[in-house]
């Protein structure tokens, strides 16, 4: 069951108030659009939400190991490795439960710590692992960016090769293909 949680966010660029508390409840299974006038503060409310800003004070609560994919509203390109590759990067999530699984077994192994607590979070990881379709990542990611209008052969080119509006198709594909636990997108419809 994800989660995230605003109560009484504020946020000011200056002396300018753009977030002015805020509180925000979004469950699983909710789907909310935000709409707002130019500069309204729709990004920045979306930043907080994702972690990459703090507000000046409330709080933002997320439920722990929740997975967040966030589209930026613009600027993203991709460079220095094909589009296959660069649908890869989108799974790192996995590669690092992997490692920490790694991790859990080396220490059982060597006898260190909690065993009963180590065999747990190890569980727990492994369900995780196998509930995000991390196993199946390639499949995910070619049918993700062909129902994109992708090609076959787009796969192997280069992705500086793509234009504009392209890198942001590489960028939706992306947050998509991770399967998240929760899915913000910044205006994905440019
Ligand atoms: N890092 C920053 N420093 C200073 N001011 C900022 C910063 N980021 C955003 N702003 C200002 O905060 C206000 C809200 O910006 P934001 O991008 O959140 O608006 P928005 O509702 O997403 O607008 P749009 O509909 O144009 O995308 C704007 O006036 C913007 O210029
Ligand atoms: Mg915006």
């Amino acid at each position: 069951m994800a989660f995230v949680q605003f109560s009484q966010v504020s946020l000011a660029f200056g002396d300018r108030d753009i977030l002015k508390n805020v509180s925000v409840n979004l469950q699983t299974g909710t789907k909310a659009a935000l709409t707002g006038a130019n500069g309204a503060g729709k990004s920045t409310l979306i930043k907080v939400m994702a972690g990459l800003v703090q507000p000046d004070s409330g709080n933002r609560i997320c439920q722990k190991d929740a997975r967040i994919a966030y589209l930026p509203q613009s600027g993203l390109t991709h460079h220095g490795c094909t589009l296959r590759e660069e649908a890869d990067k989108a799974f790192q999530f996995g590669y690092d439960i992997q490692k920490e699984i790694d991790g859990i077994g080396d220490m059982l192994k060597a006898g260190n710590g909690n065993t009963q607590s180590l065999l747990e979070r190890q569980a727990g990881l492994i369900a995780q692992l196998e509930d995000s379709g991390w196993h199946r990542r390639e499949a995910q990611a070619e049918s993700v960016l062909i129902g994109l209008g992708f090609s076959q052969e787009d796969l192997s080119r280069q992705t500086e090769e793509f234009s504009g509006g392209w890198q942001m198709r590489i960028a939706l594909a992306k947050a998509l293909m991770q399967n998240p636990d929760i899915l913000l997108l910044d205006e994905p419809t440019n």
